[in-house]
């Protein structure tokens, strides 16, 4: 129950200051966030990479509304893009991208500017020699973001996107997104979503997790199984062996700040992991579905705003 609660409470503009002002916030959120500069999204990236381990990076930020924000996050991310090429980070570093962020929540023409924004930034990360991954947002963008990312694949066909198995609709997106060359990201979902569209409880979400990569492990595309839960990386690794997929045929992804020593192990076994590595300095909305996914979280966050 506390996870959709918070994620409502955090819509509350009184919450988001409270969080944002709180003096032990920072030492929490700099668990999960590198940093609010490229230097320290770049810093990062190469500690990471040094590791045997690859990255996506994420610019925070999410759901504006102003035209003018929508066009600095594209140059954001086209600079952030044009400095891996130059630093020779790609192609072991892509780029993570919310719709929302580039202009999808606008309620003036919202899905073309983010489609113009997003195409842009995929010309940055095809000069650079890496790739896009859409992220998922809320139910209500699904089908805008499929149908950006069937846009964008017309023209740059390695282009991901994030499939969350927390709604119903997934096992037949999945059932569409998995043929050869398509990259898609199976998460378990962190929006508050009603009934009508998403599995309640937490057990049904997994169920739907399974289900989900065994459309994915048997298709013909490239799944990337980002999940830090041990049941479903295992199976993810019974699944790889059952369809004969080579190592390179697929990956394991998982956030900044989880489950560190399971990334690194899974790199000496001889698997892809890569690393969703979030920096800037928008990261209230990012750092509150962490919270919420995890209760235990919340407690350390009281602790360090009391302790301090
Ligand atoms: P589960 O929640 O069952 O957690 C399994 C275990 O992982 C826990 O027992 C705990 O040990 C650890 N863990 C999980 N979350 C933790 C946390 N916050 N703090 C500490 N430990 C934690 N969602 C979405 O809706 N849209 C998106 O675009 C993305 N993108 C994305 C990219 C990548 C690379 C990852 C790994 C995840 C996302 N997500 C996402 C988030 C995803 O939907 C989900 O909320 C989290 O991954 C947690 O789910 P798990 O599969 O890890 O399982």
């Amino acid at each position: 129950m506390l996870s959709p609660t918070l994620l409502t409470a955090s819509r509350s503009p009184r919450v988001r200051r409270l969080v944002t002002t709180a003096p032990g916030s920072r030492h929490l959120v700099e668990r999960f966030v590198v940093g609010e500069t490229l230097d320290h999204a770049v810093g990062a990236t190469r500690r990471l990479v040094a590791d045997g381990l690859t990255v996506t990076l994420d610019h925070l930020g999410e759901d504006t509304l102003d035209v003018g924000r929508a066009s600095a996050t594209r140059q954001t991310y086209v600079s952030l893009l044009d400095r891996l090429g130059e630093l020779e980070l790609a192609p072991r570093t892509e780029v993570s991208l919310k719709l929302s962020a580039v202009g999808q929540a606008l309620p003036r023409d919202g899905h073309r500017i983010a489609l113009e924004n997003a195409h842009a930034i995929c010309t940055a990360a095809q000069r650079a020699g890496t790739t896009v991954t859409l992220d998922m947002e809320d139910h209500t963008t699904v089908d805008s973001t499929l149908g950006i990312l069937g846009d964008l694949r017309a023209d740059f066909p390695w282009v991901g996107a994030v499939l969350q198995s927390c709604l119903r609709r997934t096992e037949a997106d999945c059932r569409d997104l998995a043929h050869a060359g398509s990259r898609v990201r199976l998460v378990k979902g962190a929006y508050a979503e009603p009934s009508s569209v998403a599995h309640a409880a937490k057990r049904d979400v997994d169920l739907a997790y399974v289900r989900c990569l065994k459309i994915l492990m048997a298709g013909d595309g490239y799944p990337m199984v980002a999940s830090h839960d041990p049941r479903m990386v295992a199976l993810a690794g019974v699944l790889a062996m059952r369809h004969g997929r080579a190592t390179d045929s697929y990956e394991y992804q998982m956030l900044h700040g989880i489950r560190v020593g399971e990334q690194r192990r899974l790199v000496a076994a001889g698997e892809q992991v890569r690393v969703y590595v979030p920096y800037g300095a928008d990261w209230y909305g990012y750092f509150m579905r962490r919270l919420a996914e995890r209760p235990a979280n919340v407690g350390f966050f009281l602790r360090s705003v009391f302790t301090h």
